[in-house]
C-alpha cells in the first residue's frame, strides 16, 4: 500500500524508483492518487517520468501530470506542455498546461501565449493573458493584449482595461481621503426631494447607502402617472447616488414586486417585479452586482393571499403569502479589490474598533420581524439596518438613506457610530424623524447634534 510518506521519501532519492510509480499501465486510482499528493517537487526533480502521462486516456489523469510540470517551472518542458495546450481536447487539461507554461516565464512560450488568445475558452485566453502579462513591457506583446479589449467576454475586457487603459498612471483629481467625508453633510436631515439635494453634494462623498425606495402607487407618498415614470424616477436617483458613493462602496437596496389590486371582479389585480426590473439599469449605471440577501418575515405578519385557493384549490389559481423582501447588494464598480477599500483605515483604530466580532447570520437569509410604526407605514426593523451598518462600513463612515421615511436607518447609525445622510421629502415624517431621534444614543463620543435642514439652507451650507 502506497503511503503519503513513502511518496514523500521516493521524491526525493534519485535511483529512478519513482519513476516506476508512474507506470502508465497502471490503474488510474493508483496513478491519480500519486499525482495528487505528490506536493512540492524537489528544484533537481526529474521530470521525465511525466511525459508518458501527458497522453493517458483519463483526462484527470493528463491534468495532474501538466500541474506538476507546472512546479518545475523550467522551459525544457515546454514542447511537451504546449502540445497539449494545442491538442488535448479537455478545456480544464488546456488550462492547466497554460498555467504551466505561464510558471516556466519563459520567452520561448511567447509565441504560443499568442496564439492561444484565440482559443474558444475564455478561461484559456485568460491564462494566456495571466503568462504574457509578465512580458508586458516587451512592445509587440503589450499591443497584442490590447487588442483583446474588444472581446466579447466581460471577464477578459475587465483585466484588460484594468492592466492597460485604465491604470491610472494618468494625473490625478485630488480627492478628500477614502475615510472622510463632507462636514456639513454629517447627522444631517435634508426636508426636499433627494434628486434637489444631492445636486449639492460632492463627487465621492458617501461611504454607504441603504434605502427603500417608495412602492410604485402602492402608498400615498408614491403616486406616479406610470410604471415607465416610476423606474425613470428611480433610475435618475440611483445614477445621483452612484456619483457620490466613493469608490468600491455600497449600495444596498431593499425591494420587493408590488400588487396593484384589481378595479373589479372583471379585472385581474397586477404585479410589478421591481427588484427586476431595477436590476438591468443599475448594472448599466456602473453599480457591480454583489449578492442577493433574502429578508425573511414570519408568515402571520404578512397579508393572506391564499383565501380563494384554499377554498377552490384549482391549479393556476395558487398564489404565495409573499413573506421575502430582496436585499440587494451592489458596489460602485472600480478596478480595487475590496482589499484595497480596507486599508483605507487606519488597523488600530477604525479598522480594530469595527470589527464584527457577535455572532452574525452566516446565510443570504436574515430572518427578521417586520416593525408597525404609528406614523409610516413601511419602516425598517432596527436590526435589519444595524446588520447593513455593521458589515458595510467602518466607524466615523458617513451612511445615506435618501428615502428616509420615519429615519430608522439614521438611528441605527448613530447607535454604531457612524454618520448619517437622510433626505426626505414629508413634513409629517420628518416629525416622525424628530421623535425617533429622542431614542438616539447621543453619548457617543463622535457625535455631531443631528440637524433638520430645508432644502435652501442645506444648499447655503455646501456652500461654505
Ligand atoms: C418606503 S419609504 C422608506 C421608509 C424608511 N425605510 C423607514 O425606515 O421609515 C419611502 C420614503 O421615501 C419618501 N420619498 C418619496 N419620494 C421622495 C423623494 N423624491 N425624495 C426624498 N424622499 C422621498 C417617501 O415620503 C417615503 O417616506
Amino acid at each position: 500500500m502506497i503511503t503519503k510518506e513513502y511518496i514523500n521519501k521516493l521524491k526525493t532519492e534519485k535511483n529512478g524508483k519513482f519513476s516506476e510509480l508512474l507506470n502508465p499501465q497502471e490503474d488510474n486510482k493508483h496513478l491519480l492518487f500519486i499525482l495528487d499528493n505528490l506536493g512540492r517537487l524537489p528544484q533537481d526533480f526529474n521530470g521525465e517520468c511525466f511525459i508518458p502521462l501527458l497522453n493517458h486516456q483519463n483526462d484527470k489523469v493528463r491534468l495532474l501530470t501538466v500541474k506538476n510540470i507546472g512546479k518545475l517551472k523550467n522551459d525544457y518542458y515546454l514542447d511537451y506542455v504546449s502540445r497539449v495546450a494545442y491538442n488535448d481536447d479537455n478545456t480544464m487539461v488546456r488550462r492547466e498546461a497554460l498555467s504551466a507554461i505561464g510558471r516556466m516565464r519563459s520567452e520561448k512560450a511567447i509565441p504560443l501565449l499568442i496564439k492561444k488568445l484565440k482559443d474558444s475558452d475564455p478561461k484559456v485566453i485568460l491564462q494566456s493573458i495571466r503568462a504574457l502579462l509578465v512580458f508586458k513591457n516587451n512592445n509587440s506583446v503589450r499591443n497584442r493584449l490590447k487588442k483583446l479589449i474588444k472581446h466579447p467576454n466581460e471577464m477578459i475586457q475587465y483585466v484588460i482595461n484594468k492592466e492597460f487603459i485604465n491604470s491610472n498612471n494618468g494625473t490625478k483629481k485630488k480627492k478628500q481621503k477614502h475615510p472622510e467625508s463632507p462636514a456639513y453633510m454629517k447627522n444631517v436631515i435634508v426636508r426636499g426631494d433627494v434628486r434637489d439635494a444631492l445636486k449639492h453634494v460632492p463627487d465621492e462623498s458617501i461611504h454607504l447607502t441603504f434605502t427603500s425606495p417608495p412602492y410604485y402607487n402602492a402608498r400615498d407618498y408614491s403616486i406616479y402617472q406610470s410604471y415607465k415614470e416610476y423606474l425613470e424616477f428611480l433610475r435618475s436617483v440611483f445614477k445621483a447616488v452612484h456619483r457620490v458613493t466613493k469608490e468600491g462602496r455600497f449600495f444596498i437596496l431593499d425591494t420587493s414586486p408590488i400588487i396593484i389590486p384589481r378595479v373589479s371582479r372583471q379585472h385581474s389585480s397586477k404585479r410589478y417585479p421591481i427588484p427586476y426590473d431595477i436590476h438591468p439599469f443599475l448594472v448599466k449605471m456602473g453599480w457591480e452586482f454583489i449578492d442577493d440577501i433574502i429578508w425573511v418575515k414570519p408568515e402571520a405578519s404578512v397579508k393572506n393571499r391564499n383565501a380563494g385557493f384554499l377554498q377552490h384549490r384549482k391549479p393556476l389559481g395558487y398564489k404565495s403569502n409573499a413573506r421575502v423582501e430582496n436585499i440587494m447588494v451592489y458596489r460602485k464598480k472600480t478596478d480595487k479589490l475590496i482589499d484595497w477599500n480596507i486599508k483605507q483605515y487606519d488597523l488600530q483604530t477604525t479598522i480594530k474598533r469595527s470589527k464584527v466580532n457577535e455572532e452574525y447570520e452566516t446565510s443570504n437569509v436574515w430572518r427578521i420581524d417586520p416593525v408597525f410604526d404609528k406614523k409610516h407605514s413601511a419602516v425598517f426593523p432596527l436590526e435589519l439596518c444595524n446588520r447593513i451598518i455593521k458589515f458595510y462600513s467602518y466607524i466615523g463612515d458617513l451612511v445615506f438613506d435618501p428615502f428616509a421615511g420615519s429615519g430608522t436607518f439614521g438611528r441605527a447609525a448613530i447607535n454604531l457610530n457612524r454618520y448619517f445622510f437622510l433626505t426626505e421629502t414629508e413634513a409629517k415624517y420628518i416629525k416622525r424623524i424628530k421623535e425617533n431621534i429622542r431614542q438616539y444614543n447621543l453619548s457617543s463620543t463622535h457625535i455631531k447634534p443631528p440637524q433638520f435642514l430645508n432644502l435652501k439652507t442645506f444648499i447655503l451650507n455646501s456652500k461654505v
